[in-house]
């Protein structure tokens, strides 16, 4: 019929009857039948990209607002899926893409592909397409459920948050941490969990810290141990690493609580799994606050500033996590290296940078072969950007000063690194094994040259 429609083949009343049929009968099928050839369609393109990225929060019971699952609970969102996958705010995957290392074991970010396939089924109309080519659903596991396996020892927190009132932080300690707890142990896989619907909606958030193992009672020398927060991912200990829980450790919870209008009983657990015991790890794990200027955070009215924090490694180091806090003002973070000097000039190299929302505190996972290797004597510098103008959407009112502060309306400036120490051996076998990857496959390293 396509090649009918050339007009050196058509008397003038037989075109008008064609394209009257064209129009009447033809052209929805002609549509269709193109649409299953060019466009996209729900169930053969879309479905498997929201089952992979997506489904895991906009599920029922999911943390995400809708379920993005059905046709019909989809369709509705078709024009925002396609604002929000092209400029990258869903899935939340914050990492700069123009600089520094892109290899991460929780990248959870669509390929430039994926995105292309989401905008231009949304152009097409967003067609549901052939019911046969629709995959079977995805089971998830209950969003309560531990994802680290059975803990050893699970230490629970309770508390009533009231209807209404003003957000609410403190500190909750734990007992003796565990009866169990009469010698060190090495942590091997670490999580907290709120593990109710209720619990889950007044949670702000949970940082939790070791205290008291060697008498470091203060807060400078407690030792992080994992954080809850809106939108965390489960950290992920490299193989051989562990985190030292030391005897008699308490374990301290800094909350943040958000009342929501009814009073709720709020359950924070912290589930931990251990190294065997009497196993050392080949490598202590660390997990710390760095770079924080606490005092010098000015962040004037109507204006854009940049604070600088600095770290100095004393001992060789493999950097195995990166996630930057800043709070409300926070717009974006970097790390960048500053290799000891071995002439005049020290050389310097941006690992990772990442753009911040408040609501996302994730944290990424350096790919074994790409984890940042520091040699002793670097210093890290955290390069944090606030902007306290109206063009910021999580600025609340761009009139106020704002300085440091532990409250959310205060700003903070620091990375949390996790990193394990490496002996000059250690060091410098990693150094030869990337050297020879590098080589292999032309893919370039932080920390090589
Ligand atoms: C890690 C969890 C998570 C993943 C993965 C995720 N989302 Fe979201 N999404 C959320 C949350 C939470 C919100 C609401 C808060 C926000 O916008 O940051 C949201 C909001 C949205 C919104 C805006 C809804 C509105 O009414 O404003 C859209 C659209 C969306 N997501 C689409 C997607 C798509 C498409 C994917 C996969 C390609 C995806 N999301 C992956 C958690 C997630």
């Amino acid at each position: 019929m396509l090649s009918a429609n050339r007009p050196g083949f058509l008397t003038r009343s037989t075109l008008a009857a064609l394209i009257l049929a064209v129009t009447t009968l033809a052209l929805p099928t002609l549509t269709s039948a193109q649409a299953a050839e060019e466009h996209p369609t729900f169930t053969r393109d879309v479905v498997p990209i929201l089952q992979a990225s997506c489904q895991n929060c906009h599920r029922p019971k999911g943390m995400a607002p809708m379920p993005l699952v059905t046709y019909e609970q989809v369709l509705p969102f078709a024009p925002l899926i396609k604002y929000k996958t092209s400029n990258r705010t869903m899935p939340p995957w914050h990492i700069d893409r123009n600089i520094g290392i892109q290899e991460f074991k929780n990248d959870r970010s669509l390929s430039a592909e994926e995105i292309a396939t989401l905008s231009a089924w949304v152009d097409a109309g967003a067609p549901e397409g052939d019911a046969a080519d629709m995959p079977p659903q995805v089971e998830f596991a209950d969003a309560a459920e531990w994802n680290i396996g059975e803990p050893d020892v699970i230490v629970s927190w309770n508390y009533t948050v009231p209807a209404v009132g003003a957000d609410l932080y403190g500190d909750l300690y734990s007992d003796d941490l565990i009866g169990e707890l009469s010698e060190d142990r090495y942590i091997k896989a670490i999580q907290t969990r709120t593990p109710d619907d209720a619990s889950r909606r007044v949670v702000h958030h949970g940082l939790s810290y070791a205290e008291g193992g060697s008498g470091n009672g203060n807060d400078e020398e407690s030792q992080f141990l994992v954080e809850y927060a809106s939108g965390k991912d489960a950290e992920i200990y490299p193989d051989d690493s562990g985190v030292l829980l030391e005897a008699d450790s308490k374990i301290r919870l800094s909350y943040h609580f958000h009342p929501v209008g009814v009073e709720t009983d709020a359950k924070i657990e912290l589930g931990i799994v251990f190294h065997p015991k009497g196993y050392v790890p080949k490598y202590r794990r660390w997990s710390k606050q760095l770079g924080q200027r606490m005092s010098l955070i000015d962040i004037p009215a109507g204006e854009v500033v940049r604070t600088d924090g600095y770290v100095y490694f004393h001992l060789n180091a493999k950097i195995t996590a990166f996630q930057p806090h800043m709070h409300a003002l926070g717009t974006y973070q970097c790390l960048e290296l500053i290799y000891p000097s071995l002439g005049a000039t020290a050389k310097t190299e941006i690992v990772s940078c990442a753009h911040w929302d408040y609501n996302w505190h994730t944290i990424y996972n350096y790919n074994d072969d790409s984890a940042p290797l520091v040699p002793k004597g670097t210093v890290g510098h955290m390069i944090s950007y606030f902007d306290n103008t109206e063009a910021n959407p999580g600025n609340h009112d761009a009139r106020n000063w704002t300085g440091d502060g532990g409250r959310t309306i205060d700003e903070m400036s620091f990375s949390w690194l996790g990193w394990v120490d490496l002996t000059d051996e250690e060091y410098n076998e990693e150094l030869a094994r990337r050297k020879a990857l590098r080589e292999a496959d032309g893919t370039s390293v932080a920390g090589l040259d």
